[in-house]
């Protein structure tokens, strides 16, 4: 899977929210790409980089696995796979708050013996309230998880909050912010020992001032 030196590097890019930014970003840098009617893969413009579509929560694997070199993706996704990669360089855009949040004005129950949370992201919420020694009962849920307090599933959730306006609509509110969330260019290991040449050229370039 690992690629010769001659090949463009391969770079996995999530779906979703974060697309934007990162198109803008590359344009802005000589790198622009697009994807062709549902297609998944695509070449910049320069023809330095082979890139992938992949759903945000799956990009850590394919990085993992070294089929993707490089993967711009979140600290919380990060953080949730579990793996280690090499951090390249934080970006400016993408970043938001990992929270604890519940209904407006509850209050919480003196016989409420665990805290009861709902989230998309299981071992940050446990690895966090287990350090601090809150014990805490998680159930996991893929989307909407703002809807979990609403149909009284649990009275808490843990959720990224970027605009808020979720959580507004859903007459919900903050009660702490847990973690600040930023967006990272991330590099398989052993692909960054074997491309550390063109892979430089490509950061320093990400990183020149406009
Ligand atoms: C994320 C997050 C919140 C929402 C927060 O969900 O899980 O639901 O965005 O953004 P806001 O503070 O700007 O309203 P996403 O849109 O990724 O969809 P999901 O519900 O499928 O997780």
């Amino acid at each position: 899977m690992i690629q010769t030196s001659s090949e463009p590097l391969s770079l996995a890019l999530p779906k979703g929210r974060l697309m934007e930014n990162v198109s803008d970003f590359f344009e802005q840098k000589g790198l622009s790409f697009s994807f062709d009617n549902r297609k998944l893969v695509s070449h910049d413009e320069s023809g330095r980089l082979k890139i992938f579509l992949v759903k945000n929560s799956d990009l850590p694997t394919y990085v993992n696995h070294g089929i993707a070199g490089l993967g711009i993706c979140g600290s919380d996704v990060l953080y949730e796979s579990g793996y280690k990669f090499f951090n390249l360089m934080t970006f400016d855009f993408g970043g938001t708050s990992m929270c604890i949040a519940g209904m407006k004005g509850h209050k919480r129950q003196d016989d409420e013996r665990k805290l009861s949370v709902a989230t998309k992201f299981t071992k940050f919420t446990s690895d966090y309230f287990h350090k601090q020694g809150i014990p805490v009962e998680i159930i996991k849920l893929n989307g909407s998880v703002e809807l979990a307090p609403v149909l009284g599933l649990t009275p808490y959730i843990v959720d990224l909050v970027e605009t808020g306006n979720t959580l507004k609509a859903n007459n919900l509110e903050v009660l702490e912010k847990l973690e600040d969330i930023k967006v990272h260019l991330i590099a398989n290991p052993a692909y960054y020992k074997l491309h550390y040449k063109s892979i430089k050229k490509i950061v320093s370039l990400l990183k020149e001032k406009q």
